[in-house]
């Protein structure tokens, strides 16, 4: 029985995670659970799952979940400090990090702090201080599970072999909901249409991320770090049938690849179990019935945000944290009808441009740098706003 936390439980991959323990209710108890505001679901998972504590994001949402939990007895945490207080809550062996954006970065340092491996699903703390992350990783001897699809996929192509062996990674990418449009027709994309993704179902910052290609962008900063790897030997493939997960190609050219249908539940639970497979009752993979597998090359002329994730490697420092924080304020002002899809990645780049790279030395460079990134990046929204 391993004990587990779970940050962002609410949300696509925190409810895989509770749908994978509920399968397996003799493998997993649930210790802590956190959500953002969604008060009703947690509500729900904190009957069904029966954790220690949870935490919330907000004060209000706390009051509402304290008024409705009141015959139980749970401790209920809020803010920030409260999500990493569950997070390095003493009797969980594991944190699954699934917040999703920056404020996840805090409450998983706190985990890999407190000794706990982490299932990681939250790419952005990993893009915003990778380094330090994986340096404090080490220090506490923590190991980080890729969860994401692509990293898992990598992570899983990479066992048995050395790493001295590897020539290069290859994530491959669907390209999104936008993908066949041409750039006239990406003037006037709208909300709803970017958030129709081909294969996946997830939350609708990593939806648009998956259309603007800057999730590709933000999984090469992801690659570096988790495999300590230069940004030079990462390429990206489009594959739309999201069935190849992502390769290896090693120095004597062979290619080893993960395939699998897209469901995250497949991810999730090799990062929860690790090493071990679980039985999970899902369709197979009917090659057959797949026929076709096709790939191409990225366009970076439609799609520029995959390659301000490169030019934030090259640079470095606190730069993969500023387009970071610009890419979540840009998005944010996309789904609320402020700015163009488009604009999207005019608002990262010009946040980039004006941004002063510094060195991560702690946890306060990223965050300081993640704070003007912000601002900066409201400012340019503010003036294209109509
Ligand atoms: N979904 C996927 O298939 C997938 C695949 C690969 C990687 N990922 C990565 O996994 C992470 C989560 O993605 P998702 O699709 O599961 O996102 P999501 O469905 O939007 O869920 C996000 C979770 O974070 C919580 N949250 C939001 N803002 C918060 C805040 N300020 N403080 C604390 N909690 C907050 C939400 O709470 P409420 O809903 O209660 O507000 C929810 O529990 C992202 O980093 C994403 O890139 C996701």
């Amino acid at each position: 029985m391993k004990s587990i936390t779970i940050l962002g439980s609410t949300g696509s991959i925190g409810t895989n995670t509770l749908d994978i323990v509920q399968r397996f209710p003799d493998d997993f108890r649930v210790i802590g659970l956190t959500g953002g505001s969604n008060v009703e679901k947690l509500e729900t998972q904190i009957r069904s799952f029966k954790p220690r504590a949870v935490a919330v994001s907000a004060e209000s949402s706390a009051a509402m979940l304290r008024k409705r939990c009141s015959d139980l007895p749970i401790e209920i945490l809020v803010g920030e400090e409260g999500i990493a207080h569950v997070a390095a809550m003493p009797g969980a062996e594991l944190v699954i990090s699934a917040i999703v954006g920056a404020a996840g970065l805090v409450p998983t340092l706190a985990a890999i702090r407190s000794g706990k491996h982490i299932a990681l699903a939250n790419k952005e703390p990993m893009v915003m201080a990778g380094k330090l992350m994986q340096a404090e990783a080490r220090e506490h001897g923590v190991r980080i599970f890729p969860v994401d699809s692509e990293h898992s996929a990598i992570f899983q192509s990479l066992e048995g072999h050395r790493l001295e062996d590897v020539r290069r990674l290859i994530l491959t990418a669907s390209g999104g909901a936008l993908w066949t449009l041409t750039k006239e027709q990406l003037q006037n994309v709208t909300p709803e249409r970017a958030l129709q993704h081909p294969n996946w179902k997830m939350g609708s910052k990593i939806t648009i991320d998956s259309a603007t290609l800057m999730n590709k962008g933000l999984e090469v900063v992801e690659a570096r770090w988790l495999f300590d790897i230069s940004e030079s030997r990462i390429d990206v493939l489009v594959h739309r049938e999201s069935i190849i997960h992502s390769l290896v190609e090693y120095e004597d050219r062979s290619m080893i690849a993960q395939l699998g249908l897209p469901d995250m539940r497949t991810p999730i639970s090799y990062a929860m179990r690790y090493p071990e497979r679980m039985p999970l009752d899902l369709p197979s993979l009917d090659l057959t019935q797949v026929g076709t597998l096709t790939f191409c090359q990225p366009d970076h002329d439609r799609f520029p945000c995959l390659n301000l994730g490169y030019d934030s490697l090259r640079v470095g420092g606190t730069m993969p944290a500023a387009m970071n924080a610009a890419n979540e304020v840009a998005v944010d002002a996309f789904l609320n009808g402020g700015i163009r899809f488009v604009e999207i990645a005019d608002v990262i780049r010009s946040t980039m441009d004006a941004h002063v790279r510094r060195d991560i030395t702690g946890l306060d460079d990223a965050l300081e740098a993640d704070r003007w990134a912000r601002e900066k990046a409201e400012s340019l929204v503010h003036a294209l706003s109509r």
